[in-house]
C-alpha cells in the first residue's frame, strides 16, 4: 500500500475542495492511504497529519476555501524548514504529496521533489498566472464573481451617471481583469501586461458622454502600475464625470465553485492520484487544449503566460 499526503498552500481558491474530494476518493479506490496534512507547508513542518477516509471529504464540493486551511510559510523556504518538512515526511511515511496552491506552493513542491519525494503539484488559484496551464482552478469562479459586481455596479453608475472603476485581484496577471472586463462590457480594461494608456481610456469616456452613455466601468488589474485611486482622479478631472473606484479584493476569493471549476477540479485530482500510484515522477498537473496534461514539473515553472491580445483588441472595438 502506498501512503500519499495532500496539502492546499498560498491564497485560497474555490475548487479546492473539489480536488481534495477527487484526490482522496481515487488514492482510496486504489487502495492507498492518505494523510491531509493543515495549514500548507508550516502544517508540514510541524506534522498537522490526520489521516482521511471517504467521509472526510463528504459534502465539500460545493464549498469555497479549503477544508485542509492554507498559509504562506516563511519557514519552508529555509533549509532548516525544509529538513523539519522532510523529516515528518520520512515521520509519516509518505511516498508522494499533492500539493494544491500557485506558483509558490509548486516552488516548494520542485524543493521536496529534490529531496526525493514524489510529488504532483495542482494549480489552485484565482489568478490564472501559471503558463503551463490554459486554466487553473477557482479563476472560472472568481471571473464570474466580478461579473457579477460589474453587474451590479453598472446599474448604480447608470443612474447617478458615473464612471467607476473597478480594481480586481490577480497580481501580475491580467485574466481576471480581462475576462471579467470583456464579458462584462467594460469600456478599458488596464492589466499588468500592457503599458497604462491614459489618455486612450480618458476618450473612451469622453466619446461615450458625447453619445449620450450614461456610465463607464473601467477594469483595472491590482498588478497594473498606476493606483486606483490615482487613477480615478486623473479620470474625473479631465473627462469632468463623478469617478468612483470600487476594490473588490477578498470576496473574489471565496465562494462556491463554478461547474467549470469543479470539473476541473474533479479531472485533475483524479490524474494526480492515479499518477502517484501507476506512474510515480513529480508533475505538474494542468489542461491544455481542453486535456488535462502532466506536465514536467521544473519545465512548467519556467513556462511564461501569453497573454491573450486579441481579447483586449475585442474589448475596443465592442465597448465604442
Ligand atoms: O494569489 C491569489 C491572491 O488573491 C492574489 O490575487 C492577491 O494578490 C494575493 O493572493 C493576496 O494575498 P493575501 O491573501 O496574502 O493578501
Amino acid at each position: 500500500m502506498k501512503t500519499i499526503g495532500i496539502l492546499t498552500s498560498g491564497g485560497d481558491s474555490p475548487g479546492m475542495n473539489a480536488v481534495i474530494r477527487a484526490v482522496v476518493r481515487t488514492a482510496l479506490s486504489q487502495d492507498m492511504k492518505v494523510y491531509g496534512i493543515n495549514y500548507g507547508y508550516e502544517g508540514l513542518i510541524e506534522g498537522k497529519f490526520q489521516e482521511m477516509n471517504i467521509s472526510s471529504v463528504s459534502d465539500i464540493l460545493h464549498k469555497g476555501g479549503t477544508i485542509l486551511k492554507t498559509a504562506r510559510s516563511e519557514r519552508f523556504p529555509t533549509e532548516e524548514g525544509r529538513q523539519k518538512a522532510y523529516g515528518m515526511i520520512k515521520t509519516f511515511g509518505l511516498d508522494g504529496m499533492v500539493i494544491i496552491g500557485g506558483d509558490g506552493s509548486y516552488r516548494g513542491g520542485l524543493m521536496l521533489s529534490k529531496m526525493g519525494l514524489t510529488v504532483m503539484c495542482i494549480p489552485g488559484t484565482i489568478d490564472n498566472d501559471l503558463g503551463y496551464t490554459d486554466y487553473t482552478i477557482g479563476f472560472d469562479t472568481a471571473v464570474n464573481t466580478v461579473l457579477g459586481a460589474i453587474s451590479n455596479i453598472r446599474d448604480t453608475s447608470s443612474s447617478h451617471q458615473r464612471t467607476s472603476v473597478i480594481e480586481v485581484m490577480g497580481r501580475n496577471c491580467g485574466d481576471i481583469a480581462l475576462y471579467a472586463g470583456l464579458t462584462g462590457g467594460a469600456e478599458s480594461i488596464l492589466v499588468p501586461e500592457k503599458p497604462v494608456d491614459i489618455n486612450a481610456v480618458c476618450r473612451k469616456v469622453v466619446q461615450g458622454i458625447n453619445r449620450g452613455k450614461l456610465h463607464s466601468i473601467i477594469v483595472k488589474a491590482e498588478g497594473v502600475d498606476l493606483g486606483t485611486q490615482e487613477l480615478a482622479d486623473i479620470i474625473q478631472e479631465r473627462t469632468g464625470q463623478e469617478t468612483k473606484i470600487v476594490v473588490l479584493g477578498y470576496v473574489q476569493r471565496g465562494g462556491s465553485p463554478t461547474a467549470r471549476d469543479r470539473m476541473l477540479a474533479s479531472k485533475m485530482g483524479y490524474k494526480a492520484a492515479r499518477l502517484l500510484m501507476y506512474e510515480p515522477e513529480s508533475k505538474a498537473i494542468g489542461i491544455s487544449g481542453g486535456e488535462i496534461i502532466a506536465y514536467n514539473l521544473e519545465d512548467a515553472l519556467e513556462m511564461n503566460r501569453e497573454f491573450d491580445d486579441t481579447a483586449l483588441e475585442i474589448v475596443d472595438i465592442l465597448s465604442k
